[in-house]
């Protein structure tokens, strides 16, 4: 496997393959349901791109940021040892030389959800997954679907610009206890990472949306939506300073009072 960092490195490197790319874009940290998405690639393809690049403009808080686990070594190992051709990770200034005065924005389904809560947070990650798109030109692009959001948005910017890349969705890895795996879990504290699947599991009960929006609020979280919608739950809590997000498949009638679906 080999690591570039800059776009020139790998588009030279490409040229030099053939048959079909996959492409499994990542802000690093990786953990199973990365590796998951690594290993759907490589099944599916000739070669297999991991990029590694925590992305500056998606972050709408600096403390967020600055916090975000940043593991690169172990992550090539990972990588490599999932069957990954190509690690790409590249700097700002090899990803932004526009210094982002470009953008991909999206003003509709952007704004609500976790937009709602994080401005400019969707605007930031669909440039930068246009970017490595364009650099990397996969045949098929790979997502998890705990970002459910960003998924649909990243379908929907694929469609509306015509790009030729397929976006495929996979399932959300989940720790034994039902938590949905994320490089934000590495920063919950012992009696935080006790209640975090708390989320998971009232978000897939019977239970309305208020009802879990108490609920959790009583056990420790600082909530940030839980609505249904879109035939899905979709809920956003802080603990202490770390923010879950979560989604699961909704049946209407599952919900009492399926009023708000
Ligand atoms: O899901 C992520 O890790 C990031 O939002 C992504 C898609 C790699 C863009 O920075």
């Amino acid at each position: 496997m080999q690591v570039l960092h800059s776009v020139a490195e790998l588009r030279a490197a490409l040229a030099a393959r053939r048959g079909t790319r996959g492409f499994v874009p990542t802000m690093g940290a990786l953990h199973a349901g990365h590796t998951a998405l690594i290993d759907q690639s490589v099944a599916d393809n000739d070669t297999t791109v991991v990029s590694i690049y925590v992305n500056p403009t998606q972050f709408d808080n600096a403390a967020d940021l600055e916090k975000y686990p940043l593991t690169l070594e172990a992550d090539q190992a990972s990588a490599a040892s999932h069957g990954a051709d190509f690690v790409f990770a590249p700097n700002y200034a090899e990803m932004y030389p526009d210094g982002f005065s470009y953008r991909v924005d999206e003003t509709a389904f952007s704004r609500e959800l976790c937009g709602a809560h994080r401005p400019g947070h969707f605007t930031g990650v669909l440039t930068v997954v246009m970017k490595l798109i364009n650099i990397v030109r996969p045949d098929v692009a790979y997502f998890g679907e705990k970002d459910y959001q960003q998924l649909e948005l990243i379908r929907g910017m694929a469609e509306a610009f015509f790009l030729e890349t397929e976006i495929r969705g996979l399932p959300t890895v989940r720790e034994h206890d039902g938590l949905a795996l994320s490089s934000r879990n590495l920063n919950l504290d012992a009696a935080s990472r006790e209640i975090a699947p708390r989320l998971h599991e009232l978000i897939d009960s019977e239970l309305t949306d208020e009802e879990v929006r108490a609920r959790l609020g009583a056990e420790g979280f600082d909530v940030d939506y839980v609505e249904s919608k879109y035939g899905r739950r979709f809920a956003a809590a802080k603990l202490g300073a770390v923010r879950l997000i979560d989604n699961v498949a909704r049946n209407v009638a599952k919900q009492k009072g399926a009023g708000n679906q």
